[in-house]
């Protein structure tokens, strides 16, 4: 059977948070102290992801995204990988990364059947990095995503957040950078996810300002045929390479998704947004058997809204900030 909800949406692609931690404090995504972390009781055990991703690919994920947190924070990351990609049904396996650790684990996992990578990086400045995430890893970062070049990681996209009066002047800078470097790079709005709840729309930098930025120095035009790509991708003229804007909030592309989320203590997501989240943990561990679990999914995701509501007034933003969540 389809995982398909109320609105005829069929669900292929799946992100699994390996962790909450994270060794970096993206004030868009984490408060700089006091973290109330899943407790590593709760985190499930490799058996326990290959359990319920195997029932979750039997029913149409083809698409599997680590995240986190930092998914590389994960004792065992090149193992879930490894077991990921042993699946019967071979789903396309991929990673959104901070790149801190890449250094030393990019061709494990590249030999492990990783096969895309999406790397965070909002700034090229080291003191901007430093301002933006709360910590020292700007170093490691570059020498990350070299690591993950060296290793034959291609494409490899590059994860934009641009925050006013902190990095917005870097969006041409950080064009320039992945055209040297052959990435492709997409600019996300920022969303309500922050653990302070300290979001704000008038302050966030619109699609609209991000494409006026890019369009002063190169000619970009749209490229049409997005399927369910969050992204809106542009051709910019001179080059083969594409940049891409995620305009969660200004225009919105739930109409489209095909994502479930599944977080590292075993709960399902139908939205980033959700308000509940539903249990797999415990009856897993109770002993549950196939169909009483995949009961539990599918009464997840018919219970799936249109959209999101961001901006509209009985918008509530979720308890779990993004590093719990997982992009
Ligand atoms: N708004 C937009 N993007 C975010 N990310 C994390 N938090 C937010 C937010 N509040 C991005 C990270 C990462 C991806 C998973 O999501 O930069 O690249
Ligand atoms: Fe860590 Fe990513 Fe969140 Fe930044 S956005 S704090 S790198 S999980």
């Amino acid at each position: 059977m389809s995982l398909v909800d109320g609105f005829g949406r069929v669900h292929k692609d799946l992100r699994v948070s390996l962790t909450d931690k994270c060794n970096l404090r993206c004030t868009y995504c984490m408060p700089e102290e006091g973290v109330d972390w899943i407790s590593k009781a709760k985190h499930l055990t490799i058996d326990e992801l290959r359990r319920v991703i195997t029932l979750l690919c039997e029913d149409g994920i083809n698409e599997i995204r680590l995240t986190g947190g930092e998914p590389l924070l994960h004792p065992e990351v090149v193992e879930i990988v490894k077991m990921l990609n042993e699946l019967p049904t071979k789903p396309e396996i991929s990673m959104t990364t901070n790149a801190t650790r890449l250094d030393t684990l990019a061709d494990e996992l590249k030999t492990a059947g990783l096969k895309r990578l999406n790397i965070s990086l909002d700034t090229l400045n080291p003191i901007t990095f430093k301002e933006l995430t709360r910590r020292d890893g700007f170093e490691e970062t570059m020498i990350g995503i070299k690591a993950a070049q060296k290793a034959g990681f291609e494409p490899i996209k590059i994860n934009s957040v641009l925050m006013r009066g902190i990095n917005d002047h870097e969006a041409v800078g950080l064009l320039d950078w992945a055209i040297e470097n052959q990435f492709e790079l997409r600019f996300i709005e920022q969303m309500p996810l922050d653990a302070q709840h300290a979001w704000d729309k008038n302050l966030m930098i619109t699609q609209e300002e991000i494409f006026n930025m890019l369009s002063q120095k190169y000619e970009l035009t749209a490229a049409g045929n997005r399927g369910s790509d969050p992204a809106e991708l542009f051709n910019i003229a001179g080059t083969k390479l594409k940049v891409g804007i995620i305009a969660s909030v200004t225009a919105p592309f739930c109409q489209s998704c095909d994502r479930l989320r599944l977080t590292s203590d075993g709960q399902i997501r139908n939205c980033l947004f959700s308000l509940s989240e539903s249990d797999l943990r415990i009856p897993l561990r109770n002993g549950a058997n196939d169909s009483e679990l995949k009961k539990i999914i599918f009464e997840n995701i018919a219970q799936k809204k249109r959209g999101h509501g961001i901006g509209e007034p009985d918008f509530v933003q979720p308890v779990r900030p993004m590093s719990a969540i997982g992009g």
